[in-house]
């Protein structure tokens, strides 16, 4: 059966360390994979998204070892890969999808890369677009849209590119594109999205240029490999420090939390609205800050404004959010979102309709929505549309709420949070 019921919990207490990241997991990954030589990737997130990364690059014929503490790559260098005998099965990975099209533009083999069923309707011609620039040999289903993909790597030439939407994972595609084309490839971004590959990728041995929006990577070097250490995953912290925030005598430490400013937005949009949160003891782990974090129940929340500008950075957090909105004073209202609708599941949506179930006044827009606040949640039927980040926002939800409360779908957490109920059970002991 898979569902969970929940009951409304007295505080959240105790201290504990979040998943590893799933962000800079799947990029140890593919780029160690792309390298010569031994890399070591320590504290890798096994969950179902990552674990789809790693299958497709054995199913490329890369030596990816599971050694307990520690994932070792034995990589072949940029052009070590070989032709996979079957299609790739990149599952509910955005992220892979979009960063292997890039490595495969670039591969002179054929490719054919799917998913499942959330997967196959999220738009594709965002990396189809530049990559066919770049000279690579790209068909996708519905016109071009969605997945299936069929690749069939060329060889590739620089590009200038000036991307239409916000998005690591089109940016981080054209980057590793860049590797395998002649000159220079210069990618300007309409905000700043995620830098984990820039980050990473001259750890490597890659030549990449970050000038403000501007990012850009030398073609034809060779990667060397590297030993990654991943810190915990900011996205996944998120959800314990709002219920924190939320459960009135609550006090929480999570230690070794992913602090890189592109992805710690939701911090400041919480102080916008009163709450207290300490960051402590920040420290550099592989090129990313890392700290603990410090958070009591009982807060007072004001309702605030969130605009496009802002999003980026608090992308991944958007379903806990509303949460939180629900229990702030007055209208939050979270415009220029609509990147929103084609994540695993339309968040819009299934937030406006899975928050309404519960009671709460919410108004929903093309590129976003209005919560009024305080709103005192009623337990629930809920539904997660088979969406990790939609289960676990809604039972954080189901936790502040009277009666009891159903998540319906609730295994969608493995594909970036296993243990998120373990943890639950724990703080709430
Ligand atoms: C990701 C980038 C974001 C984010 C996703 C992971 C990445 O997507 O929502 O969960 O690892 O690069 P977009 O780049 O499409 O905004």
């Amino acid at each position: 059966m898979d569902r969970i019921e929940l009951n409304k919990a007295k505080r959240f207490k105790g201290e504990f360390s979040p998943t590893p990241d799933k962000s800079i997991s799947h990029r140890a990954v593919i780029f160690s994979s792309l390298s010569k030589g031994e890399s070591i990737i320590r504290n890798f997130l096994r969950a179902e998204d990552p674990m789809s990364t790693v299958n497709a690059f054995r199913a490329l014929g890369v030596d990816i070892n599971d050694e307990g503490d520690d994932i070792v790559v034995n990589g072949n260098g940029i052009y070590g890969l070989a032709e996979s005998h079957n299609i790739i099965d990149c599952g509910n990975s955005g992220t892979t999808i979009r960063l292997l099209s890039g490595v495969l533009a670039g591969n002179p083999f054929f490719s054919v890369l799917t998913g499942d069923e959330s997967l196959r309707i999220r738009p594709m011609a965002r990396v189809i677009n530049p990559l066919q620039q770049m000279g690579a040999e790209i068909m996708a289903r519905a016109e071009n849209k969605y997945p299936p993909l069929a690749i069939k790597g060329k060889k590739l030439q620089s590009i200038q590119y000036k991307m239409p939407v916000a998005s690591a994972q089109v940016k981080s595609a054209i980057l590793l594109a860049g590797l395998y084309a002649d000159g220079e490839t210069v990618i300007a971004e309409p905000a700043k999205s995620r830098d984990h590959t820039e980050r990473m990728l001259p750890a490597f041995g890659a030549s990449i240029n970050v000038n403000g929006l501007h990012v850009s990577v030398k073609g034809g070097t060779e990667l060397k490999g590297a030993e990654v250490y991943v810190p915990g995953d900011f996205s996944s912290a998120a959800f314990f420090i709002i219920g924190a925030l939320l459960i009135r005598d609550s006090d929480i430490t999570i230690t070794g939390v992913g602090m890189n400013p592109t992805r710690t937005g939701l911090l400041s949009v919480l102080r916008k609205m009163g709450a207290e949160i300490e960051v402590q003891n920040i420290r550099n782990l592989s090129g990313e800050p890392v700290a603990d974090i410090h958070c009591k129940g009982g807060a007072e929340l004001k309702a605030v404004s969130i605009n496009k500008e802002e999003i980026p950075a608090l992308i991944d957090e958007f379903p806990i959010l509303c949460v939180a909105a629900t229990q702030a004073n007055g209208t939050t209202t979270i415009r220029g979102a609509e990147e929103l609708r084609v994540k695993e599941s339309d968040r819009i949506r299934s937030m406006a309709t899975e928050l309404g179930k519960m009671g709460v006044a919410i108004e929903e827009f093309g590129d976003g929505l209005s919560i009024k606040g305080q709103s005192v949640l009623k337990g629930a039927n809920i539904e997660s549309y088979g969406d990790h980040r939609i289960a676990m926002a809604m039972a954080i939800a189901g936790l502040i709420a009277d009666g009891e409360t159903t998540i319906h779908g609730v295994s969608s957490v493995n594909i970036s949070f296993p243990g998120f109920f373990q943890i639950i059970r724990k703080l709430t002991l």
